[in-house]
């Protein structure tokens, strides 16, 4: 039974080579709520752009990451698979948080640093207002539950601090418009499960990401059987056999990673791979490790390409998505420009 208050917003940029990371973290995930929510899955194309990308590029990664989603198990007729672009909601209502949240809220953002590198000067206004639109992409559709991996903590801390801020800075003209005191809900962050922060391959204290130079660092979800067990089979260890218990982990970050994502694609917990696997060589571990990795995602890298293949279907998901997700966020909007005091006719 779905939650009627409840409604679940994520999204993943179109920014090249979806990983195992994102997978766990985010897409398996989107899967499991579809059960309880009303959810909505966006690929985040004005997120995309904060930094360079070739057009062309672009428009294959948004049409794969959709496929991402589909193939992993998104219903999207029963739920919505749409990209950012083509609900004008986010961009407007990105703007209107611009006037609303701090630019001292902003220059504590540890994942603009990040990206901007030593180069600040040089990076994009969008890059570091990106925050801001996220919130807008969530707060839209009045969303209550938000799935993400850990690296989105502190972007979704940002985003129940805007909610709070324009409830409180409108109070009056809320009231006065008839609508609820508290108009934006505090978003909750959904961040749980043994895999919130897949780490590189080559690195235990890095996080599998996107942008790693190195190909062996992540598991892409394009990765044929082949390629995904020459990684794991060359991932980082230590020397040492597999630890008993899960506080043994702590400090043991190449184990805890694998230990982690067997967990996550087992639907487990490191303490039940322990049960089996602890006091066990790496060789042994990691042959399970492949097996278990190939079965669970070579169904869906196989349905990914046969989805790619039929650009159409994709456009079709999108394009009913974007008007099914363009009726809520419309009615947001009218409400926020009431709220705000922008004359709209009649
Ligand atoms: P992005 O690729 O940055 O758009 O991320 C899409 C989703 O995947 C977000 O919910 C991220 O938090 C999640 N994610 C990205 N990298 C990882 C990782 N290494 N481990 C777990 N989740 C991740
Ligand atoms: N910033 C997120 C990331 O990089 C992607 C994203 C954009 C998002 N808007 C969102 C995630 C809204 C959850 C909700 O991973």
């Amino acid at each position: 039974m779905t939650n009627a208050h409840a409604r679940v917003f994520s999204g993943v940029q179109p920014t090249g080579n979806l990983h195992l990371g994102n997978y766990l973290g985010a897409i398996k995930r989107f899967v499991e709520l579809q059960e309880r929510f009303d959810c909505l899955y966006c690929v985040v194309d004005l997120h995309a752009i904060t930094v360079w990308q070739d057009p062309a590029e672009l428009k294959r990664s948004i049409r794969e990451v959709a496929a991402a989603f589909l193939a992993a198990g998104v219903d999207g007729e029963k739920h919505i698979v749409f990209n950012q672009s083509q609900v004008s909601a986010h961009a407007e209502l990105a703007w209107i948080f611009n006037c609303v949240a701090r630019l001292g809220w902003l220059n504590r953002m540890t994942q603009f640093k990040e990206k901007a590198g030593k180069d600040r000067e040089n990076a994009s206004v969008g890059l570091y207002a990106y925050p801001n639109l996220m919130a807008a992409d969530i707060l839209a559709y009045r969303a209550t539950h938000v799935p993400v991996g850990e690296d989105q903590k502190q972007h979704l801390e940002l985003a129940r601090d805007i909610a709070q801020k324009f409830n409180n800075d409108f109070s009056k003209s809320i009231a006065e418009n008839g609508l609820p005191e508290k108009f934006f809900p505090q978003p909750e962050p959904l961040i749980a499960g043994p895999a919130t922060r897949v780490m590189s391959f080559r690195d235990g204290t890095k996080k599998m990401s996107k942008s790693d130079p190195s190909d062996a660092s992540r598991i892409n979800l394009t990765d044929d059987a082949d390629k995904i067990a020459a990684k794991i089979r060359k991932a980082k260890t230590d020397p040492l056999p597999l630890p008993e218990t899960v506080e043994d982990l702590k400090t043991r970050p190449e184990a805890d990673n694998l230990v982690g994502i067997y967990a996550a694609l087992a639907d487990t917990d490191a303490a039940a791979v322990l049960a089996e696997y602890g006091g066990a060589q790496f060789s042994g571990f990691k042959q399970a490790l492949v097996d278990l990795t190939v079965a669970k995602l070579s169904p869906i890298t196989a349905e990914m390409s046969r989805l790619v293949a039929d650009p159409g279907h994709i456009d079709r998901v999108l394009v009913s998505g974007a008007e099914r997700a363009s009726v809520i966020a419309s009615e947001t909007m009218r409400n926020v420009k009431d709220i705000v005091g922008f004359v709209r006719g009649a």
